[in-house]
């Protein structure tokens, strides 16, 4: 059973299928939800559009209670620490908090220190993990090109400070697609296994199936380690080059674009653009599949 979802390292292959397959379920008009009136908070330290909104309108398309917790407002800044805050908003009536964090490791941390049994849902860590992101990309993929066993997967750009390029590549493995990054030394992570590592381009989207383009994190830089000029000329997708490599290929990414850095607005507005929407759409199905599977079991207060 699932208590949490924080990472992708915890979810086995069935329990991914099942919640993708619930997922289309949503999409098509197939499923009711199994959790209406209960309690939802999204707690966000870090901006988001694609992940606050999609949550919050998944939960409000299966009923449940829908409440946004302002960290400036909140008594946070009067000294309460974040486990106290918690452990109060589970005895308000909160069951489940979706929590984005700019610090690696925190639901660990977090979760070793509850005594209550609140539900946490990762949307967002650091640069460790992003399991939601990498859930709906999943769903997208096999929707696109179905089973992922040895298709080639390109993820290109800013991998070390990327949490979409880790959690994609833990699940992408669990499958056994065939994975490849592609990067400057800067923004490679040599930690990563069980991918095959490029610096140039071309050579790393050749014959592709799903080339996936991540941003620049600035934010989690101290100071950017590569010259941007340099980066656009060398990593940045446009239509001709993904054509003449890897023409066969979908283009996915998890948003937000950095339109002429990563990517060229003649490709994002053309038709192999289209997915990256479509990932968007999949967010909130997917996230009242990871809400409705999370949900179903908790107490009513
Ligand atoms: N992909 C993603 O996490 O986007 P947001 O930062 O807008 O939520």
């Amino acid at each position: 059973m699932l208590n949490h979802l924080v990472d992708i390292k915890n979810l086995d292959k069935k329990q991914i299928i099942e919640l993708v397959e619930m997922a289309k379920a949503f999409k098509n008009g197939n499923l009711q939800s199994s959790v209406q009136n209960k309690s939802m908070m999204t707690m966000f330290f870090e901006n988001s559009t694609r992940t606050k909104c999609s949550f919050e309108l998944a939960g409000k398309r299966l009923g449940l209670n829908i409440l946004d917790f302002n960290v400036p407002q909140s008594s946070l800044s009067k000294g309460e620490s974040l486990k106290d805050t918690l452990e109060n908003l589970y005895f308000i009536g909160i069951d489940t908090i979706v929590i984005r964090t700019g610090e690696n490791g925190f639901f660990k941390n977090i979760l070793n220190k509850m005594s209550h049994p609140l539900i946490f849902i990762n949307a967002g860590e650091g640069s460790k993990a992003h399991p939601t992101q990498a859930l709906l990309d999943f769903m997208t993929m096999d929707e696109k090109i179905g089973e992922l066993k040895d298709k080639k997967i390109t993820i290109i750009g800013d991998i070390a400070h990327s949490r979409v390029a880790k959690s994609n590549i833990e699940l992408l493995n669990k499958f056994e697609a065939d994975v490849h990054l592609c990067s400057p030394d800067e923004f490679k992570d040599n930690n990563i296994e069980n991918a095959t590592h490029h610096s140039n381009l071309p050579e790393a989207i050749e014959n592709a199936d799903v080339v996936m383009m991540l941003r620049v994190q600035k934010e989690r830089h101290e100071s950017l380690g590569c010259d941007f000029k340099d980066y656009i000329e060398k990593y940045q997708l446009n239509s001709q080059t993904l054509e003449r490599y890897a023409p066969k290929a979908i283009l996915m990414h998890p948003g937000p674009v950095n339109r002429e850095i990563e990517i060229t607005s003649e490709l994002l507005d053309g038709t192999k653009g289209k997915t990256i929407l479509e990932q968007a759409k999949n967010g909130v199905y997917m996230r009242m599949a990871i809400l409705n599977t999370l949900l179903k079991n908790v107490r009513g207060k």
